[in-house]
């Protein structure tokens, strides 16, 4: 049975990738999920598999590196697939300290407790044994409106503080591959939605506003370019890149499917009006009149693009889910889970959109 150790599995897409895992291997893995639980991390995610005997969740933060060298130790770990990260761009304008602590201090930690428990005294490392740091395509800059892809050859040029503090994580993990020979991969990928996404991101959180009657903001013009994927196609890749990828190597992960922030929202207000029975009396207040600009994101991003040719070519990885299934799915997702909207809008959300958009 091999034993994963995910970093950052009650969030976004740590939690889709531990669903998507079990789904896939059943018993035949072993996960252990170590998170801090931050205002993104929600145990609620992973009700259904909590009681399963191959899943083992530890609450620690990563920049302990007692505690993650404690996982370690107990555990015989052969992979480790990394999320744990501060994640939202907008937070990081306004606090980018927590931002370096976690996404670079964190994954030094993470990196050292790897290599410590996975290195031989010849300074070899055990056979089989593959660390996964999951990365973005916010690393590379910004692209003009009228062309151009990210490669894995693009050179980097992060203009947030988060996204600096990403590319600092993989330059760091460069460094060890190059160093040590430490046996990792990088993915970067692009935007992802799906099902538990925090509603501080675009997509969830136009869904929950519409539903709510409440304003769009729609940041400067609109009319940035995102390059959506379905989340379960990210936690796919990941599986692929680190099963058959080429160990040492850097794969971009992302689905040619570029939308203006604009076209997002109209997207979302005509499925929401598809979807919703005729007499639901919020189809009184779900239309364009909702969509209201707002001042820009600072240091904002013109446009993201990945080029998948590698993963695709290499690996045999594309995106199964078309933007139009993917977002009825993940509208539908937002349909049936009421309930986690509440709760994680309750409390500590409202105190965060008062900041990030009563003046705005
Ligand atoms: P998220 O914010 O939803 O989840 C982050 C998780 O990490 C949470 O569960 C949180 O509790 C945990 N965490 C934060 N700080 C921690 C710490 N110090 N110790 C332990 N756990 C901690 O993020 P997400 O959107 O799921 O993103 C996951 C990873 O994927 C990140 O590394 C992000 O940079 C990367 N990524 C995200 C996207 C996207 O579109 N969301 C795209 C490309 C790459
Ligand atoms: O590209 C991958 C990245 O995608 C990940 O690395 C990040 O973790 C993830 O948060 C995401 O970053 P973005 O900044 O692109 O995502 P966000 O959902 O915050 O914003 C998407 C676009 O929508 C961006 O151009 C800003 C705009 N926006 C966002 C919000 C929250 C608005 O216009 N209004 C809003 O209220």
């Amino acid at each position: 049975m091999r034993t994963y150790l995910v970093t950052g599995g009650a969030g976004f897409i740590g939690s889709n990738y531990i669903h998507y895992m079990f789904r896939k291997y059943g018993d035949e893995i072993k996960i252990i999920n170590v998170d801090k639980l931050t205002y993104a991390g929600n145990l609620e995610n992973l009700k259904d598999i909590e009681g399963r005997d191959n899943y083992r969740f530890v609450r620690a933060d990563i920049c302990d590196s007692e505690a993650i060298s404690k996982i370690f130790e107990e555990e015989d770990i052969q992979r480790v697939v990394h999320f744990a990260a501060e994640s939202h761009v907008d937070r990081s304008i306004k606090n980018p300290e927590v931002f370096v602590k976690t996404n670079v201090l964190g994954t030094l930690v993470m990196l050292n407790a790897a290599k410590a428990a996975w290195e031989q005294p010849d300074g070899s490392f055990l056979p089989d044994h593959k660390f996964l740091h999951v990365s973005t395509d916010e690393v590379y800059g910004s692209l003009p409106e009228d062309g151009g892809y990210f490669y894995e050859t693009t050179p980097y040029d992060p203009h947030s503080p988060y996204s600096a503090s990403k590319a600092s994580s993989d330059f760091l993990v460069k460094a060890y591959m190059d160093t040590y020979h430490f046996p990792a991969n990088i993915t970067n990928c692009s935007n992802n939605y799906g099902p538990y996404q925090f509603p501080e991101k675009l997509i969830p959180l136009m869904i929950n506003n519409a539903l709510q009657g409440k304003s769009l903001p729609v940041y400067g013009d609109g009319k940035n370019v995102r390059d959506w994927l379905f989340v379960e196609d990210h936690c796919k890749g990941i599986d692929m890149v680190q099963e058959k990828g080429r160990l040492f190597e850097t794969y971009n992960i992302g689905g040619h499917n570029e939308r203006q922030n604009i076209q997002i929202i109209h997207t979302i207000l005509d499925t929401l009006q598809d979807m919703l029975p005729e007499d639901d009396p919020r189809l009184a207040h779900i239309n364009e009149d909702l969509i209201t600009y707002v001042t820009d994101r600072k240091g904002h991003d013109r446009r993201y693009a990945i080029a998948p040719d590698k993963i695709k070519e290499e690996i045999g990885w594309y995106p199964e889910t078309c933007f139009e299934e993917g977002i009825k799915k993940t509208i539908e997702w937002y349909f049936d889970h009421a309930d986690w909207m509440q709760n994680v809008t309750s409390g500590d959300y409202l105190k965060y959109y008062e900041d990030m958009y009563a003046n705005r």
